[in-house]
């Protein structure tokens, strides 16, 4: 199977599969516990039914959506997610020039393998920094600096990892980063040889954002739980939410939000956006799906910010039921991560293309030619719920 026979989420997910050496592919497709937030991300969507309407003159469709100052050319945008190198020795710069090319946003991680200024000359689009709030005062002053000096558009503060969450096929698997060669790991890499050539002959794996503040991550193997539960403030509290979003004094989002009362909270210290999330499942299980509880939310604040649903999406009708609910846009780690693990730019690019392909038929299907003909009254829940 290759690239052309990747027609979906779980094609992409299988090739991510077949390229990448065990500890990585659960790095990415694992979560936390049980796995039962992570599962019901995406199930919260079939549970929800659409009702089309017909006759509506479909021809020409537009999908563009204007999310925290940004029109985007499609309603979906690649989420911020870490260690990208790891994945495909493109890392970030693939993902960059294929969000580029369809005219969406995506997010470069703290975390990341390639620079915030590298980034900025390959992809003049709308970019958002994935902010996280680290001990090291230093390291956080300079993190905003550089993503503000490199034109960042939009600055997500991750609120949701205020310890590691318990990943235990990274456990079993003795995923670190960066990789720890162990008799098993050895054997994974040596059963992937070409991931193995590409990681270890293309240029050395750095997290450039932090070199110079920490070691870990880069010099030092730590596992991603180890990384949160260690390095990242745990004091962090809203006042020091509401000092960065004075600071960064600009469209700014907090990313991992679940309750209406935090919702609230978000637009009292001036947030423009939130991300209704719960980092893919990865950190709390159990936690609520973002789909679940993205009513409450919008009716709660989707009248004074951006309300994004992230997580869990596979499918353009996913987006289209996450928007009749109310929300502006919707985004994505998994949804392109297999596509770049298995290809690089031409396998984020593919993912994006089939996704605004899925996007506008399931629109005509649908009988709107513009997202914002789309309401509650388009869905029926198979649980009443409003
Ligand atoms: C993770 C972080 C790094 O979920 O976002 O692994």
């Amino acid at each position: 199977m290759g690239l052309n026979s990747c027609h979906n989420f779980q094609d992409f997910r299988a090739l991510a599969k077949k390229r990448l050496p065990a500890p990585i592919f659960h790095y990415i497709d694992g979560a936390a516990d049980d796995e039962l937030t992570y599962r019901r991300n995406t199930e919260a969507y079939a549970d929800v039914d659409l009702v089309p309407n017909v006759l509506a003159g479909v021809e020409n469709v537009d999908m563009s959506v204007e999310v925290m100052g940004q029109k985007l050319d499609m309603p979906i945008y690649c989420a911020p997610t870490a260690l990208q190198r790891l994945f495909h020795h493109e890392g970030e710069r693939a993902v960059a020039r294929a969000a580029t090319k369809y005219g969406t946003m995506f997010g470069v991680s703290s975390l990341a393998t390639v620079t915030v200024e590298e980034i900025e000359k390959l992809a003049p689009g709308p970019k958002m920094f994935q902010f996280y709030f680290h001990k090291d005062r230093g390291l956080n002053d300079a993190l905003m600096e550089r993503a503000r000096a490199a034109n960042f558009n939009v600055m997500a503060l991750t609120v949701d990892t205020i310890t590691g969450g318990n990943r235990e096929r990274d456990l079993r698997t003795g995923f670190t980063s960066p990789p720890k060669l162990t008799p098993s790991s050895v054997f994974s890499f040596a059963t992937h040889p070409m991931w193995a050539w590409n990681f270890y002959t293309k240029e050395k794996f750095d997290m450039p954002h932090l070199s110079g503040h920490v070691s870990a991550g880069t010099n030092l193997a730590v596992s991603v739980g180890n990384y949160f539960s260690t390095m990242l403030d745990q004091s962090m509290n809203w006042k020091d939410a509401e000092e960065l979003c004075a600071k960064w004094d600009g469209q700014f989002a907090l990313k991992g939000v679940m309750s209406v009362e935090d919702a609230k909270r978000a637009v009292d210290i001036g947030c423009t956006g939130i991300m209704v999330s719960n980092h893919g499942g990865r950190q709390l299980d159990g936690s609520r799906s973002p789909f679940d509880q993205l009513a409450e939310i919008v009716d709660a604040v989707g009248d004074k910010i951006d309300v994004i649903c992230e997580g869990g999406i596979q499918r353009g009708t996913h987006v289209l039921k996450a928007l009749s609910v109310g929300a502006k846009a919707c985004s994505g780690g998994r949804l392109y991560l297999y596509a770049l693990a298995a290809a690089g730019q031409a396998g984020v690019e593919r993912a994006l293309g089939n996704l605004r392909t899925e996007i506008e038929r399931d629109m005509k299907l649908m009988g709107i030619t513009s997202l914002d003909q789309l309401s509650r009254d388009n869905i029926r829940f198979n649980t009443p719920r409003f």
